[in-house]
């Protein structure tokens, strides 16, 4: 069954040198792994590529989700499907032509996923999200861990979330950057269903427990809200 909630720990947080260990810790508590791709050129941040890719791969079985924070996503993504990513985000900013690398990901079998940075409206690319299986919303400047939370991005994620409902669109809206014990319920309030968290979970003393918590907080902020909307239309 897909889980409601997609609790997404980004290893840009954790220690580079266990990776495969990093991984472990949160068997079992996170829904997907998310892969940092940067190159350097797209963002001022360098992480890792395929190769790092391909090796913990073999080391862990949660379903990989890699961001790519790179130029020229034409020509690197579908290599990471083929290393068996789950799911393979890149920017709208990199990409001429979003739809057909969205395609050409699918054909490769994975999810394709369209992201928007901080400073990219949402309303052009409303339009594809019938094309893409998950659309991630930065909460922060793309490009380095560990900065504060934009609450007012929550307002692509709501415009995102009212086009997604309206159109009947099978995607997932996923926030990434300063998700955290005070803001995920923010952000699953304004429709968000997919929580990247790199410092919140990496930087704790119990990654796992971290992971439970943030999704705990999610589910809850959203059983309030229905409660609330059923409660606002009885008469
Ligand atoms: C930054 C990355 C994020 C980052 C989030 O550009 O895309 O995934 O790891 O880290 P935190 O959760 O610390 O903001
Ligand atoms: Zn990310």
């Amino acid at each position: 069954m897909t889980p409601d909630i997609i609790i997404a720990p980004s290893i840009l947080a954790a220690d580079f040198a266990r990776l495969a260990d990093e991984a472990h810790a949160v068997e079992g508590a996170a829904d997907w792994l998310h892969v940092d791709v940067m190159d350097n050129h797209f963002v001022p941040n360098l992480t890792i590529g395929p190769a790092v890719v391909e090796s913990l791969r073999q080391a862990t079985g949660i379903p990989f989700d890699c961001h790519l924070m790179i130029e020229d996503p034409k020509r690197w993504a579908p290599a990471y499907a083929q290393l068996g990513a789950y799911n393979v985000t890149f920017h709208a900013e990199a990409c001429a032509d979003p739809v057909a690398l969205a395609k050409d990901l699918r054909a490769a079998g994975t999810l394709a996923g369209l992201a928007v940075d901080r400073d990219t409206p949402i309303e052009p690319y409303l339009e594809l999200l019938p094309y893409f299986d998950t659309l991630l919303v930065m909460t922060i400047k793309a490009g380095f861990g560990g900065q504060r939370f934009m609450p007012e991005m929550l307002d692509k994620v709501r415009t995102a979330r009212r086009h997604a409902d309206a159109g009947h669109l099978d995607i997932r809206i996923e926030v990434d950057g300063g998700i955290a014990d005070d803001t995920i319920e923010a952000a699953a309030l304004a429709g968000a269903d997919a929580f990247v968290a790199g410092t919140a979970v990496y930087g704790a003393d119990d990654p796992a427990e971290a992971c439970r918590k943030l999704r705990a907080l999610a589910q809850a902020a959203v059983a309030r809200q229905t409660r609330s909307d059923s409660g606002g239309t009885t008469v």
